[in-house]
């Protein structure tokens, strides 16, 4: 069970997660903070279910978590002051507190990959997924939701990349309330650089890209390009480089070519 005192005591936000819910179960963490009959709509609204029956991976992949061992929650941003930002550089945000919190407790070196993935030793821990509703063509409501594996050491199914968790990578027992008080805590101080200094994340978060200069192939579908992996423009957008050509890449999974 996660221990709520715990995690408060350690919580150190002025606005992620003070309004905090805890659910035992539910579908899937992103769709009900999505959903906007629920009551809530308070900015940084955190979500955080023990058990997901729907949970919702990238390009409708499915997301497993075993009741209880991992972390699955939901940020909901309402403010128009991230509304209106580049959602990639809130993707790279939320990526780079999850890399910055496992390093700072457990001194776990962690890769980022484009455009959102958290690895350890080359397998995944965490995975993030944006998802929003407009009015018109304005944002609405921004929910980002978080899947780190944390206590889960036995991985069934098939993965696109493989899986592990904290516990699997340190023997040992996290604790769970501390890591999401940490993650909060990052999360909210990279966030709010978002309007005074995006460069810096964007520029923290390729420290942390390991591809960034090797030949790469981007999945897409049933699309595949291959050529190096140049950089990442202002926007957050992958430059995939061919003999001379430079292409900007909006979405896909990327592998060593
Ligand atoms: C991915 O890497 O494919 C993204 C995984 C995102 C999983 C999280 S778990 C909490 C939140 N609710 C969901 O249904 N999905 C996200």
């Amino acid at each position: 069970m996660f221990n709520l005192e715990r995690f408060d005591i350690k919580l150190s936000t002025e606005v992620i997660g003070r309004n905090f819910v805890y659910t035992e179960e539910i579908d899937s963490t992103n769709s009900f903070l999505l959903d906007k009959s629920n009551k809530y709509s308070i900015d940084g609204t955190v979500l955080l279910a023990e058990k997901q029956n729907k949970g919702k991976g990238r390009k409708d992949r499915v997301w497993y978590s075993t009741r209880e061992q991992n972390l699955t929650f939901s940020i909901l941003l309402t403010n128009k002051k991230y509304l209106g930002k580049n959602l990639n550089i809130i993707n790279f945000a939320t990526s780079l507190a999850v890399a910055i919190s496992i390093e700072n407790i457990y001194q776990l070196k962690t890769e980022l990959k484009w455009p959102n993935d958290v690895l350890v030793n080359g397998k995944k821990i965490a995975g993030i997924l944006l998802e929003s509703t407009s009015q018109g063509n304005k944002i609405e409501r921004l929910v980002i939701g978080i899947g780190i594996n944390v206590n889960q050491t036995l991985f069934q199914g098939n993965y696109n990349i493989s899986p592990t968790s904290i516990k699997h990578e340190l023997k040992e027992q996290i604790d769970r309330e501390r890591l999401l008080a940490e993650f909060l805590n990052n999360f909210e101080e990279i966030l709010n650089k978002i309007e005074t200094e995006p460069g810096e994340i964007l520029k923290d978060w390729k420290l942390r890209c390991r591809l960034i200069g090797e030949k790469i192939s981007i999945t897409e579908g049933e699309n595949i390009k291959y050529g190096i992996f140049d950089d990442l423009d202002n926007e957050g957008f992958l430059l995939l480089k061919n003999k001379d050509k430079i292409e900007k890449i909006h979405f896909g999974d990327v592998s060593i070519a």
